[in-house]
């Protein structure tokens, strides 16, 4: 889903760093939640300050992988709707066609729900990405009329030279 060749490994390894690191980033969320509800407070501590540092290691790959000059809200959006339309159409209907076979319950519920969430995302994106539109034309029209506005001040001025040549 980067905006790269997607043929090239280096890309590939990069897109599973990134993956790698953001699991490392929930992973250790997770084991903070269990340390601190076991009573453990400085361990789930030393997980969260891991945590933060696995963000700083994902944020990385995504400068390599979307560079923000590449980007703008309207791209990220259209990126996020994407991503988003791909786990409920493609990657959780395939999940869950897999664990009915094997009768994992618990999975399909999981991906059933999740399917719902990435619908809803995708739409809220959407209705955002409209929005934005609305804004992005209306921006249009007001550097348009600054132009009009500039054209018509260097028609006057082009006028009265003439006059005074
Ligand atoms: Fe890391
Ligand atoms: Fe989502």
């Amino acid at each position: 889903m980067s905006t790269h060749n997607a043929d090239s490994i280096t890309i590939k390894n990069l897109e599973a760093a990134l993956a790698g690191e953001s699991m490392a980033h929930i992973k250790y969320m997770y084991f903070a939640q269990v340390c601190r509800a076991a009573g453990d407070e400085e361990t789930a501590q030393a997980f969260e300050a891991t945590a933060a540092q696995e963000v700083q290691h994902a944020f990385g790959h995504m400068d390599l992988l979307f560079p923000k000059a590449q980007l703008d809200p309207a791209k990220c959006l259209e990126l996020a709707i994407e991503g988003e339309t791909y786990e409920y159409t493609e990657m959780y209907p395939n999940f869950r066609h897999m664990a009915v076979q094997e009768q994992h319950d618990a999975a399909v519920a999981e991906f059933d729900e999740q399917i719902e969430e990435s619908k809803e995302h995708a739409a809220q994106f959407k209705a955002v990405l409209e929005k934005a539109a609305k804004r992005f034309n209306a921006l249009t029209k007001v550097e348009e009329r600054h132009a009009n506005h500039y054209r018509a001040a260097l028609e006057r001025v082009n006028a009265l030279q003439e006059k005074c040549a």
